[in-house]
């Protein structure tokens, strides 16, 4: 596979097969992704690969946590408070989107909570990623970041693996960290689902849009 496609063919994959991934298999992906840039080549990123019992403790205590309404407290502020146009029309569109994609009618509220909750589950991922970086760095090292994960989901695909960043796996760092043994110094900046994707499942089929070159370009000679 050749890096534009890649690069075009990356989707959040949202359901998954019932198929483990082989441990040489991320660790091949996490081999590519190190020769991401960083300034001053400062390689900010830490990784913590979890699946099998690991994994469904963490995800039984996501989900216990937000059963019983206990608020999010990430380590940084992923989304803004106020959402100002164009950004609020095309997150509407990006939820409108999903929820079609699963069948979920505006109305059903029990269904759309369920499908949030998803997110806790890995939505069926054999395997999630956590990405951290020392608190004691800037805010470039968040651009570094940004390139280790995208080159973690653009090797995937090399391998037929589906992925999907998720913020809200790291709505819980502190149970991540305790979990997992990670020091309080260590800023969580999100998860990654894993794995082989369920081409059949319908949430699998639909694709998110994007603004034209020219609608986020400025040319100049
Ligand atoms: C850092 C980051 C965090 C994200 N968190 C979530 C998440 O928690 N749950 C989710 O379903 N999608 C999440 N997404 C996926 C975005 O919704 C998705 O990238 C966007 O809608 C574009 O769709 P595409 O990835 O299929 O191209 C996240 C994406 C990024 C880059």
């Amino acid at each position: 596979m050749n890096v534009i496609e890649a690069i075009e063919s990356r989707i959040s994959t949202r359901a998954y097969l019932d198929k483990p991934v082989g441990k040489d298999r991320i660790k091949k992906l996490l081999d590519a992704a190190r020769w991401a840039p960083s300034g001053v080549n400062t390689q900010p990123w830490q990784v913590a690969v979890v699946q099998g019992e690991k994994l469904r403790q963490l995800s039984d205590a996501f989900l216990r946590r937000a059963e019983a309404g206990v608020k999010p407290a990430p380590d940084y502020a992923y989304y803004p408070g106020e959402w100002v146009i164009p950004y609020k029309a095309r997150r509407f569109r990006c939820g409108m989107d999903l929820y079609k994609a699963l069948g979920i009618g505006r109305e059903d509220k029990e269904k759309r909570r369920q499908a949030a909750l998803d997110n806790y589950r890995f939505f069926g991922a054999p395997v999630s990623l956590f990405f951290f970086m020392d608190k004691a760095l800037g805010k470039g090292s968040w651009l570094d970041m940004g390139m280790f994960i995208q080159s973690v989901m653009l090797a995937a695909r090399e391998y037929g693996l589906g992925s999907c960043p998720q913020a809200s796996t790291a709505d819980y760092p502190d149970v991540v960290r305790e979990k997992l043994g990670v020091p309080d110094q260590n800023l969580l900046l999100c998860g990654m689902a894993l794995g082989y994707p369920d081409d059949t499942h319908p949430v699998n089929q639909y694709r998110t849009l994007r603004e034209e070159v020219d609608a986020f370009t400025s040319w100049f000679e």
